[in-house]
């Protein structure tokens, strides 16, 4: 069956590769980026298949002209794929309300605006899928990272209330969660204006790890995101949270060990019998002052 997609953020990184092997596999693909001349080569590769257009998603007019180009160019969209994305770093207390307004703005906002804008077409055509790109962060609670984990946190949140109103339209919702991957994530990286230097104590080790990691040859290849992205498109079993990447897996095997001990601990608490030694959930992070994680 040919698909027809919708994919944000395909300048580089994961949307580029995702965009790229879709086509490929004779897809047809609505690639877009703030920047379409990003995508010269890809809509050069495959014409006819791939269609690269401009679109900020924090722009609402530019989101209902990339639907309705979708629309107009291959008569609908099977598959949404919010990708666009885009980290800031700093602590809670270094977050100014503007810098978290526009966090959300880009991983929340924008994948929900673009959601709302393609299920009418979805439930008229009665399936579909949604795959929002969230992260090992919208998990775990990354220290530095405040701002971009609140918004992935909400971005899954979001996905699991939407995967079960949509369910009876035949439409399927995925989190789609990667590790650490080989992307220009890290150099692109943001930084509060407001920086504290006493936060480089908890948040020192992130910011490296982090800053380091297109250049990381030990980390996941986007082309590895790209494959799982097409197999969960076709299998009718794929779950709605899908990590993806190898370190993914031994990152949220730690969390929900150390979500078991909080557990535990807290009803340890309510029950009056708390201050049992060794039941203090350690912080699950990733990028330990060794350098990133494997
Ligand atoms: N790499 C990782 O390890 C990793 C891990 C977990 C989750 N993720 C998520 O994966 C997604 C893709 O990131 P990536 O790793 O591929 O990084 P990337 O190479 O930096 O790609 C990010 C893409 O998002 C685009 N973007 C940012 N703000 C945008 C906006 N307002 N409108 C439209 N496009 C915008 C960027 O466009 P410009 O070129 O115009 O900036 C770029 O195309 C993001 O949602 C990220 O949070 C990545």
């Amino acid at each position: 069956m040919t698909r027809r997609w919708l994919v944000t953020g395909c300048s580089s990184g994961l949307g580029r590769a995702l965009a790229g092997a879709a086509a490929e596999a004779g897809d047809l693909v609505v690639a877009t980026a703030r920047r379409p001349a990003t995508m010269d080569d890809l809509a050069d590769r495959y014409p006819g298949r791939l269609s690269a257009l401009a679109l900020d998603v924090c722009d609402t007019g530019q989101c209902e002209a990339a639907v309705a180009h979708a629309v107009d160019r291959f008569g609908g969209v099977d598959v949404l794929v919010n990708n666009a994305g885009s980290g800031l770093f700093g602590a809670v207390e270094e977050v100014s309300d503007d810098e978290l307004r526009a966090q959300l703005e880009v991983l929340t906002v924008a994948p929900w605006r673009l959601t709302r804008l393609v299920l009418p077409l979805m439930r008229r055509q009665g399936f579909g899928h949604i795959i929002n790109v969230s992260s090992i962060a919208g998990r775990i609670g990354l220290p530095g990272l405040s701002a971009y984990v609140a918004g992935k946190y909400a971005l899954e949140g979001m996905s699991q209330a939407l995967a079960a109103e949509v369910a009876p339209f035949g439409i399927r919702v995925h989190a789609v969660e990667p590790g650490g991957f080989a992307t220009r994530y890290g150099t692109s990286l943001a930084e509060a204006a407001g920086r504290i230097p006493a936060y480089a104590q908890s948040t020192g080790d992130l910011e490296a790890g982090l800053r380091g990691m297109a250049a990381n040859p030990d980390l996941t290849r986007p082309e590895v995101f790209a494959h799982h992205v097409l197999r969960l498109v076709a299998s009718p079993t794929a779950p709605l949270r899908l990590p993806i990447g190898a370190d993914a897996y031994a990152f949220l095997e730690a969390a929900e060990a150390a979500g078991t001990t909080e557990l535990a601990a807290a009803h340890a608490f309510v029950q009056g019998s708390a201050e049992r030694p060794g039941t203090d959930a350690a912080p699950v992070t990733p990028f330990p002052a060794s350098g990133p994680a494997r």
